[in-house]
């Protein structure tokens, strides 16, 4: 994150500055005050720390301290760090650099210098971030309609990063919930995919997902009947909801179809037809279809009804619903209906 990084390289620059200024501070060396406010540097996890301190040549012995380590007294390196050495121009500069900084070199770092007069001090706090890192996430999960859910996003980071989540789907409104994201009554549509972020502006955010299926009954959401003539193709149409996807079975009054001369039953995902190559009046009737899965079955009536050429009559729906249409409307109309049946069943409509 390009502004974490600037506002952060700014605060390293005002601390290094303060650090310059402060010096010399006249503070007794060894009975260093902890109540002193003391310059803060800001460094990522990895980056090289580079704690400035300024000496003049009246110096005459210096000093760089760690809480009560020392790890450098002159130019003798005490610590056993390698990633720890000194920076030093001529006799005016007296700096300490830390490669690779780690979490446990956070805390305050003392210069210690004595001058002929007076011993000072100036004494810097390192903070070290972290960027935001999950490194657990709940497993992908399917659930049945109406459960009880709990994922789980766990990040860690310095500062303390905070998790968001998201379902992502068109709207991916923020959701209430943080390392947990409870979800009690899981609906068909609280399905989907969702998105875990954990961010603490020290670089850009970890992002983690979770895919949550949510089970449910199937429901005949539509059913489509159909007018044909004999001699015609005739598709009945029914499409379900249903996760996992459905079975489907197709009823003649009570008893069951199945694939035989003139009669195929083609299933396509979410959707089935019924198709009957070559309309005869036996034909003509009601037919249910059947949707099932392992957690429920839903039914719904059709109807093959007849068309009559070059006179339309719609016989199955009672007495004075009946209307007559012109020959050459007729023909074009059933014409269509064919096209459009074949369409239907080579495009999936
Ligand atoms: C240094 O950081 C601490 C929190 O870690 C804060 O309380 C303090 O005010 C900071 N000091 C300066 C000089 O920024
Ligand atoms: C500072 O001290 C801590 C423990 O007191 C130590 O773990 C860390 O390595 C030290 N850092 C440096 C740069 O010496
Ligand atoms: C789901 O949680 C609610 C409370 O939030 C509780 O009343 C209900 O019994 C729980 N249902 C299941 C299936 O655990
Ligand atoms: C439909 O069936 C009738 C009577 O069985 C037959 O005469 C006709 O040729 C068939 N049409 C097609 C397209 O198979
Ligand atoms: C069609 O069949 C279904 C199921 O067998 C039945 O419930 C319905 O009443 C029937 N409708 C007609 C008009 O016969
Ligand atoms: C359709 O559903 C009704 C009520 O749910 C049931 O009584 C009927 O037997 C079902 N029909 C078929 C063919 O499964």
């Amino acid at each position: 994150m390009t502004v974490g990084r600037r506002s952060c390289g700014r605060q390293l620059q005002a601390a290094l500055f303060r650090v310059l200024c402060l010096i010399p501070t006249g503070l007794p060396v060894r009975s260093v005050d902890m109540q002193r406010t003391t310059d803060n540097i800001t460094i990522r996890q990895g980056d090289t720390a580079v704690i400035r301190c300024y000496v003049d040549d009246k110096v005459s012995k210096v000093a760089w301290l760690n809480r009560s380590n020392i790890i450098f007294a002159g130019e003798d390196k005490w610590s056993l760090d390698p990633r720890v050495d000194l920076i030093t121009k001529g006799q005016l500069e007296y700096s300490l650099r830390i490669q690779k900084v780690d979490v446990f070199d956070e805390g305050p770092y003392t210069c210690s210098i004595q001058t002929k007069q007076q011993p000072k001090t100036s004494q810097v706090y390192l903070i070290v971030q972290v960027p935001a890192s999950i490194y657990k996430v709940s497993e992908d999960i399917t659930v049945n309609e109406g459960s009880n859910v709990t994922l789980s996003c766990l990040a860690n980071g310095r500062p303390d990063p905070s998790i968001t989540w998201r379902l992502l789907n068109p709207s991916a409104e923020p959701l209430e919930g943080e390392e947990y994201l409870d979800i009690s009554g899981i609906l068909r549509t609280q399905a989907g995919r969702y998105e875990c972020k954990a961010s603490n502006d020290v670089s850009n955010p970890d992002v983690k997902y979770v895919n949550v299926v949510v089970n449910y009954p199937p429901y005949i959401k539509d059913a489509k009947s159909s007018e044909t003539p004999v001699g015609r193709l005739g598709i009945l149409q029914c499409d379900a909801s249903a996760v996992p996807k459905p079975e489907f079975e197709w009823y003649r009054d009570d008893k069951r179809l199945t694939n035989s001369a003139g009669i195929s039953i083609q299933i396509l995902g979410s959707r089935t037809l019924l198709v009957v190559s070559n309309v005869t009046e036996d034909d003509y009737g009601n037919y249910t279809c059947v949707a099932s899965n392992r957690l429920g079955i839903h039914n719904a009536s059709l109807f093959l009804y007849k068309l009559n050429i070059p006179t339309i009559k719609y016989p199955t729906r009672g007495p004075g619903t009946g209307r007559d249409i012109s020959g050459s409307a007729c023909l074009t109309q059933s014409l269509w209906i064919f096209l459009a049946s074949v369409t239907c069943l080579f495009f999936k409509c």
